[in-house]
């Protein structure tokens, strides 16, 4: 037991990747343990789905401090203590301060709702739906001092299909951050990650192909 990765879990709102963490962990899918979640809304769904599982859950509003820096030191304090060896954002609304990415170097991570680095920052999948692009998708990424601009670590796509609205092309994406976060966790879990200048090389993969893909699909071309 002892030697699963222990993870902090940063939360925000509804916390569906919060839940497929949870549930890969339960179903032994994925070796690791939640530690803490810390929530910086009283109110975000995600504590309930964290108290439901038996999860210690610590709320930090941001209100009661004076400022980003010092609510960032309470986070890492509250990381520490609790002997967090990745933090996962997971719907954490706020922009880290150099000091939290500092104090945990490429042991953050983050998913973003769309194929970085396009679309950054919020509402990834509108951003993606309103350019008209034909796929979309989410990615992994360890966190740096930018917005959204850390190595990526994996990345899933989805086709943008006409009918679609911004809420179907949002839910086709949010099913595939569902399978890459618990994936990209396990990775690290194993060691498997290798930075090599900005990209993050899997270790011992087996190459395998994986067969363009055309949208519409291409017609005996
Ligand atoms: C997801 O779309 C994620 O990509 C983005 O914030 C959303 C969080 O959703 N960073 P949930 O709270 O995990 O349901």
């Amino acid at each position: 037991m002892s030697d699963l990765l222990k993870l902090g879990v940063l939360i925000s709102g509804n916390g569906s990747n919060l839940q497929s963490i949870i549930d890969h962990i339960e179903n032994d899918s994925l070796k690791a343990t939640i530690k803490v979640v810390i929530s910086n809304d009283p109110d975000a769904f995600g504590i309930q789905r964290a108290k439901k599982h038996g999860l210690k859950v610590v709320v930090l509003n941001q209100k009661n401090f004076k400022s980003k820096e010092d609510f960032d030191l309470e986070i890492i304090k509250t990381l520490q203590e609790n002997s967090v060896e990745l933090v996962i954002l997971a719907g954490f609304m706020r922009v880290l301060s150099s000091v939290l990415i500092k104090a945990f170097p490429y042991k953050i991570i983050n998913i973003h709702p769309a194929l970085l680095p396009s679309f950054p920052g919020l509402h990834g999948q509108k951003q993606a739906f309103d350019y008209g692009v034909k796929f979309s998708g989410c990615t992994v990424h360890f966190v740096d001092e930018g917005v959204d601009t850390g190595l990526i670590i994996i990345q899933g796509v989805v086709p943008v299909y006409d009918e679609d609205t911004e809420e179907s092309l949002a839910k086709r994406i949010l099913k595939e951050e569902h399978k890459i976060y618990p994936q990209a966790i396990q990775l690290f879990a194993d060691d498997k990650l290798k930075i090599q200048g900005r990209k993050v090389r899997i270790k011992s993969a087996k190459k395998k192909t994986i067969n363009p893909i055309h949208n519409p699909p291409l017609g005996g071309f």
